[in-house]
């Protein structure tokens, strides 16, 4: 694994999505292609990107937005400014320190920090090593007493919430990634499931399909998630649910909000750009609902934009790992600054001294 000097790297940098730029230059190409790849035909990943592009800012001049501030909050958590790290498995692929130092640069930065169940570092360790707020991606292990120590351990490590991650039952895998030669290497380990029982080993009759008797038989039901909700008082939210009837019977079971995700185009391919059901989801979930905005987002300005449309506050994958590979703590440090900078000017712009004041009518 290649090092970068974190200093000659940001002297490159002029905005968030620079960090895309040279990660592709700078990393090994599999590697770039595993991070930076989509399912299917990538249609969906680029959507997601596209139709963030697409949508135009109306300026306002002569407003006063001298006391102006990124301070916002979600649900009761009151946060410097409206940007998580979002859950991205195994960082030690791109960082010896993995995790450890993303959970430092949120710390430094007051950015809330989502650590995923595939993490190459344990909840506990990076739990240990800062105080920043941090909140637990889950993903349903093959057994629920698994899945419920997870949970144990994350409310023991005192993890804030849980992200409940439900559209990829089904692993989809990268084109781009398997052209590419990518293989995860050996070193990198499911830190957080050594002790867990692994996915069974599937056994499919003749004429029965791997996919329907074989992975779906294992994947989480509607009965799983109700259990896990009567389980546990920390907040859950469920990513990755855009159906209108799913998300209404996510609301009627009680969960605590939604993270508007298609996996950054890793699940399904061909589903919208998740900023295309932003404005519809909003209006049905109604105005105090939480709603997390994630999958395409690469500046300030598609932050302003997510939140114009619905948004309480976005998360950022990629980049994030961009910043990690190529900076380590200081450069996901940097990448947040540059992204709450460019979120900045957007709102001095257009007139917005809060984050409240960025509603459609910003929008053209
Ligand atoms: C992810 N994502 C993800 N999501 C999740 O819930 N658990 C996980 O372990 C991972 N792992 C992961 C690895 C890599 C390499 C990527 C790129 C993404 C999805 C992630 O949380 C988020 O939804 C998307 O990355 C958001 O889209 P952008 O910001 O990458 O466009």
């Amino acid at each position: 694994m290649q090092q970068y000097d974190p200093n000659e790297i940001i002297r490159h940098i002029y905005r968030a999505e620079d960090y895309q730029r040279l990660a592709e230059e700078l990393l090994e190409p599999s590697v770039y292609a595993h991070i930076a790849g989509g399912s299917g035909c990538e249609r969906t990943l680029k959507a997601n990107v596209s139709e963030l592009d697409r949508i135009q800012l109306l300026p306002r001049i002569l407003r006063d937005c001298s006391s102006g501030s990124t301070r916002t909050q979600i649900f009761d958590r009151s946060l410097s400014h409206p940007i998580f790290l979002a859950p991205v498995a195994y960082q030690s692929l791109v960082h010896p320190e993995g995790e450890i130092e993303t959970a430092h640069a949120a710390e430094a930065t007051d950015t809330p920090m989502v650590l995923s169940t595939l993490s190459s570092c344990s909840l506990e360790e990076i739990a240990k090593n800062n105080s920043g707020l941090k909140w637990f991606q889950l993903y349903f292990q093959p057994s629920f007493v698994d899945t419920l120590d997870l949970v144990r351990r994350a409310e023991k490590s005192a993890y804030q919430a849980i992200i409940v991650t439900l559209d990829t039952p089904v692993q989809t895998v990268s084109h781009r990634a398997q052209k590419a030669g990518f293989r995860m290497p050996d070193h990198i380990q499911d830190a957080n499931l050594t002790n867990y029982a692994p996915h069974n080993t599937i056994q499919i009759e003749q004429d029965e399909s791997f996919i329907f008797q074989g992975i779906m038989r294992q994947a989480p039901k509607w009965e799983d998630l109700r259990h896990l909700l009567a389980e546990t008082q920390l907040p859950v939210f469920v990513k990755g649910a855009l159906h209108p009837a799913d998300i209404d019977q996510l609301l009627q079971i009680g969960i605590s909000g939604l993270v508007i995700s298609n996996h950054g185009g890793r699940a399904l391919d061909s589903t919208p750009a998740t900023i295309q059901l932003l404005s519809a989801i909003r209006a049905r979930v109604g105005k105090n609902f939480p709603l997390i905005f994630d999958s395409g987002i690469r500046s300030g300005e598609h932050i302003f934009k997510a939140l114009a449309l619905g948004a309480d506050a976005v998360m950022v994958g990629r980049l994030q790992m961009y910043a990690l590979a190529l900076g380590g703590a200081l450069g996901v440090a940097h990448m947040l600054k540059v992204l709450r900078e460019e979120l900045e000017v957007c709102m001095a712009l257009t007139g917005c001294s809060q984050i409240s004041d960025i509603t459609p009518e910003t929008l053209l």
